[in-house]
């Protein structure tokens, strides 16, 4: 029996989520020579639905669950369907809202997050604001600018801070479950560093010695909440794997 190509999450009221591509399908070229042994087939994945359209957190999840039987794919294959307003007052809540607003319009697993920066001299501002600090139209040099001044006159060991992360799993309008990271850290008098994005460059890393935008990626998701998180919902997914194989492996 040969196993049924992986089902894409289908939006339930819009038709396809990704219009096939145009044209007559390619033809192989005659060569006369020996047939080639036919490819073998994909083996079956689960579809996973990631609630953003953020094509760095789509990539940084279909990396991390590269070794396990799951397709991701992003809410840019919904263009028609709005983000819902992140209004909670918790980054769970958003989070649950998210994974259950998208899993209205698909019937697969739908996995959201939210996150943000807490910093304690300003009693845990900007944190569920964090996106949308200094209005709609800032850009995150002047979201970090603002910070900046806003703590000029904080001593060093007054300045903790922490990033927060919860990812929630939904299918069929409920959460199954969600999953926490945290890294503490301490904001800098100034930004440092390229790399990254947000608040990286005033997120001073003491392990590290260095703001996160001054690592690179891979020793930022190491540690990072997001890391975190994001490691705690592996584990979760693997054993859901084993226990709801896909379909054509049954
Ligand atoms: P969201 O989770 O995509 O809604 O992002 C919330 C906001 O928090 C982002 O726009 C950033 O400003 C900030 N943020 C979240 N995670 C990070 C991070 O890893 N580095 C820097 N800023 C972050």
């Amino acid at each position: 029996m040969s196993p049924r190509p992986p089902a894409r999450p289908k939006p339930r009221a819009t038709g396809p989520a990704r219009p096939r591509p145009e044209g007559p399908a390619r033809a192989r070229p005659r060569t006369g020579g020996p047939e080639r042994p036919p490819a073998p087939p994909e083996p079956p994945r689960i579809p996973l639905f990631l609630a953003s359209k953020n094509p760095g957190k789509l990539r940084e999840l279909a990396q991390m669950l590269a070794d396990l039987p799951y397709a991701v794919e992003g809410a840019d294959v919904l263009p028609s369907v709005p983000a819902p307003t992140e209004d909670g007052a918790t980054f769970e809540a958003n989070a649950r809202k998210k994974a259950i607003h998208y899993s209205r319009h698909v019937d697969t697993l739908v996995i959201a997050d939210d996150s943000g920066l807490e910093i304690d001299a300003l009693d845990g501002a900007p944190g569920v604001r964090s996106a949308r600090l200094a209005g709609p139209t800032a850009s995150d040099t002047d979201r970090v600018r603002l910070i900046v001044r806003r703590l000029e006159r904080v001593p060093w060991e007054k300045r903790t801070a922490r990033f927060r992360c919860v990812l929630a799993v939904a299918l069929n309008e409920h959460v199954l479950e969600t999953f926490e990271g945290t890294v503490e850290g301490l904001i800098s008098f100034e930004p440092r560093g390229a790399e990254g994005f947000g608040y990286d460059p005033i997120f001073y890393y003491p392990a590290a010695e260095m703001t996160f935008a001054e690592m690179t990626a891979v020793e930022k998701n190491r540690v990072s909440h997001r890391g975190q998180a994001l490691e705690r919902a592996l584990g979760w997914l693997r054993e859901y794997a084993v226990s709801h194989p896909p379909r054509a492996a049954r």
